[in-house]
C-alpha cells in the first residue's frame, strides 16, 4: 500500500504550482484536471500535467491525475491525453463525482485499451474514486468492488455537502443548528466500511479555510481517529499537519511493536494465546490491532526507541 498521509491538490493550469509541488513533503500529489481548472483552460492543463509528469522529479511521490467527472464533455480525451502522454509516469487516475459502478468500469476498460496500444502493463494504472453526492454514497459498496484497479475512496465534501442540502458553507465544520453529535460521522463511516470490505485506503477531502491550521488539524484528527489512511492538502502548511495527524504517535508506535513481540514470543515459545504485557492482557485480536499501527508507523518512517 502506498501511503497517503497529505494528498496535495495542485491545479493543472498552473505551471509554477506544478513545479514547486516537486519539493513538498506530501506523500501524494494529485494534478487537477477538474474543479481548480477553468473550462477555457482545461486543454492547455492537460499538456502542462503531461509536461509536468514526464520531466519533473516526482521521487517518492504517489503520481496521480484527477480528471472530469463523466456528466463533461472532457473526461475521455483527459484520460486518453495524460495516459497516452506520461502513462509510464503515473500512478493512478483519480475520478470525481463518482456516482455508480458502471463508471469506474468505464474507466477501467478505457485504461486497459490505452495500456494494450502503448505498450504498458495492462492493470498497471490504479484508480482512486472521490464519493461527493448522495447517490454516490448509496452506491459506495458496489463502487468500491467495481474494479481491481482501485486503490482508494475518497470522501469530496464540498460536493458531498451541496448534493445534500447540508446548511453551511464552511466545508468540514459542524453545520450551525447542529449541536449534538458529529454531522459527518455517518459519510466518513459508510465510507471507511466500503474502503476496508474491499482493502482500499479511505482519505478525507479537502479543509478549505487554509489559514486556519488548528481548524485543519481538528478536522483531520476526527477522521484518522476512526480510521482513515490520509487527507487533502490544498497548501504546503498543511502538508506537516496531515504527515503527523495520519502517523501514529511514537508511543502508540513503540506500544504495537512491543505487544507483537510479546505476542509472538507467547504463541512460538510458551505457546499461549493470551499472555500479559506489563498490566495488559493481549491476544490475537490484539495482535491484529498492533499490526495497523505498526504497518503505519513503518510507513511513515518511525524506529523503535523502546525493545
Ligand atoms: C472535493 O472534490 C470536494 O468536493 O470536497
Ligand atoms: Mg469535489
Amino acid at each position: 500500500m502506498r501511503s497517503r498521509r497529505s494528498c496535495l491538490a495542485v491545479p493543472g493550469s498552473n505551471p509554477r504550482f506544478l513545479d514547486k509541488a516537486q519539493g513538498l513533503p506530501a506523500d501524494e500529489v494529485f494534478l487537477d484536471l477538474e474543479d481548480s481548472v477553468a473550462p477555457q483552460a482545461k486543454e492547455q492543463a492537460r499538456k502542462n500535467i503531461v509536461a509536468a509528469l514526464r520531466t519533473g522529479d516526482w521521487t517518492g511521490k504517489t503520481r496521480v491525475v484527477r480528471v472530469n467527472d463523466l456528466s463533461t464533455s472532457w473526461t475521455y480525451r483527459d484520460v486518453i491525453e495524460i495516459v497516452e502522454g506520461a502513462g509510464d509516469a503515473l500512478d493512478c487516475v483519480m475520478l470525481p463525482k463518482v456516482e455508480d459502478a458502471v463508471q469506474v468500469s468505464w474507466l477501467d476498460t478505457l485504461l486497459t485499451q490505452i495500456e494494450k496500444s502503448v505498450g504498458l502493463p495492462v492493470g498497471g494504472i490504479g484508480v482512486e474514486a472521490q464519493i461527493e453526492s448522495a447517490r454516490g454514497l448509496v452506491n459506495v459498496d458496489a463502487i468500491a468492488a467495481a474494479s481491481p484497479r482501485l486503490e482508494t475512496l475518497v470522501f469530496g465534501p464540498a460536493d458531498f455537502m451541496a448534493s445534500i442540502n447540508m446548511r453551511t458553507l464552511v466545508v468540514g465544520q459542524q453545520p450551525p443548528g447542529y449541536t449534538e453529535g458529529d454531522a459527518y460521522h455517518y459519510v466518513l463511516m459508510r465510507i471507511l466500511m466500503a474502503a476496508r470490505t474491499y482493502d482500499l485506503q479511505a482519505i478525507d477531502g479537502p479543509y478549505l479555510q487554509i489559514k486556519d491550521l488548528d481548524g485543519f488539524a481538528k478536522v483531520a484528527r476526527r477522521s484518522a481517529a476512526l480510521g482513515f489512511d490520509g487527507k487533502w492538502v490544498l497548501h504546503p502548511t498543511q502538508i506537516e499537519a496531515a504527515n503527523e495527524v495520519y502517523s501514529p504517535t511514537q508511543e502508540d508506535y513503540d506500544h504495537a511493536e512491543l505487544i507483537l513481540d510479546a505476542y509472538e514470543r507467547s504463541t512460538t515459545v510458551d505457546r499461549r494465546g493470551a499472555v500479559m504485557l506489563g498490566d495488559e492482557m493481549i491476544d490475537e485480536a490484539s495482535r491484529k490491532m498492533a499490526l495497523v499501527v505498526a504497518a503505519k508507523g513503518r510507513a511513515a518512517g518511525l524506529a523503535r526507541t523502546k525493545g
